[in-house]
């Protein structure tokens, strides 16, 4: 028998970080006229998105998959405080900023909207990116992590395009919530229910590339993620700007690349306790083929350092170091290329605030 969304009440989500990734998943996720399935209302936290997207009413989508549409969210919000004060209980929060440990934690910032009714849903790269929020909340709260391949970017302010295919997959991160003998942590306990039926609710957003897995899947998933970015990224950016595509083709750096891939599987298989890359994924051999393939292909960190941005070196690169190292495992090619850019991105960052401090003084 059906359910009438109208026979339920709707489910509510709130996407904190209001950018690529955010805005195109919420999009999906909004079905404020559901028939079938859920009756979802997706609400926003912006930045400094927060003016244009209420002039525009919405978030002017421009995707490869579902054409040109008008997201126009149940609420935008120009703060977390904001949307606290509108005493809504939140199903689900999603965490669609950049992955920045190094800058603040986030786990604070969604502190005021996360229940113990809550999910809080991950959509980030990189490893580790779980623990804070693990630490701030405990076993209260239900955490859902989530890996992400797409090529979104905000061009402007509230415009959102999505370049290529998606794929997400979704699990929960039980760990430190349920002790591991417990029947809650198997395939009916309440997380995997709650990932399951976040899948869902992507899948009658017509995401059809939505999948549930497991705690130790979902963390397959990103260590193998890691294995590219962690080996593409930075060196895209200290190879001064090569797209990934050239880079496998010269033979240096496609040793390089190699070796940088295979340190992620050692750590990985150190630290997930299971052989690396598993029976199904890509070997380096592999990965390092469907790379060539991809020309035109620049990684965002590259983007992010051109743009004078933070990278994500700590969940990307500073996370999988020391997790690894903890098990006795080190990765000295990405050791060394994490230290570099940390210090490049140190070092280009105190430059620009030392012309700006001249700049004032200049003018005074
Ligand atoms: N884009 C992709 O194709 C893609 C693909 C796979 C994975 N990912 C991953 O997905 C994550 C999000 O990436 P993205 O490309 O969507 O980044 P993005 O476009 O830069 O979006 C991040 C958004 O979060 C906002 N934000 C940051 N801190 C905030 C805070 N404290 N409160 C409210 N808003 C805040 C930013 O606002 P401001 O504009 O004010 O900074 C920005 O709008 C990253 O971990 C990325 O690696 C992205
Ligand atoms: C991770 O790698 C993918 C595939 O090359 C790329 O699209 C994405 O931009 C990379 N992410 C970052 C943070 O650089």
């Amino acid at each position: 028998m059906a359910v009438t969304s109208a026979s339920r009440s709707p489910v509510r989500v709130l996407i904190v970080g209001a950018g690529a990734v955010g805005c195109f998943y919420g999009s999906r996720l909004h079905r404020p006229d559901a028939d079938t399935g859920e009756h979802v209302l997706v609400s926003l936290v912006c930045r400094s998105n927060y003016a244009a997207i209420v002039e525009r009413r919405g978030v002017e989508m421009r995707t490869r998959a579902y054409g040109d549409y008008l997201f126009s969210p149940e609420f935008v919000f120009p703060s977390i405080a904001a949307a606290s004060e509108k005493g809504i209980r939140w199903d689900y929060v999603v965490v669609t900023t950049k992955a920045l440990p190094d800058l603040g934690d986030d786990s604070s910032v969604v502190s005021p909207v996360a229940t113990p009714q809550t999910s809080i849903v991950l959509i980030q790269n990189g490893v580790g990116v779980e623990e804070p929020y693990r630490r701030r909340f405990g076993a209260d709260v239900q955490i859902l992590s989530a890996v992400t391949v797409v090529s979104a970017e905000q061009i402007s302010p509230g415009i959102v395009v999505q370049n290529r295919w998606t794929r997400i997959h979704v699990g929960p991160f039980v760990k430190g919530r349920w002790d591991q003998s417990g029947t809650v942590i198997g395939e009916n306990g309440p997380d995997h229910l709650a990932a399951k039926r976040f899948v869902q609710m992507l899948k009658d957003g017509g995401v059809g590339d939505a999948e549930a897995c497991t705690e130790q899947q979902l963390q397959v998933i990103r260590w193998h993620k890691i294995a590219i970015n962690g080996s593409m990224n930075p060196s895209a950016v200290l190879s001064n700007g090569t797209p990934n595509a050239e880079m496998t083709e010269d033979d240096e750096l496609r040793h390089h690349l190699r070796q940088c891939m295979e340190e992620v599987f050692r750590g990985a298989s150190a630290v997930l306790g299971i052989p690396f890359p598993p029976a199904g994924l890509a070997t380096a051999d592999k990965l390092l083929k469907s790379i060539g393939r991809n020309t035109g292909a620049r990684p965002s960190m590259l983007v992010d350092w051109e743009h004078g941005s933070r990278m994500e070196l700590e969940v990307i690169l500073g996370n999988p170091i020391r997790m690894a190292r903890e098990r006795g495992v080190e990765m000295p090619r990405l050791e060394a290329m994490y230290g570099l850019l940390k210090m490049a991105q140190k070092r280009r960052d105190e430059k620009v605030r030392d012309n700006k401090e001249r700049h004032l003084q200049t003018k005074l």
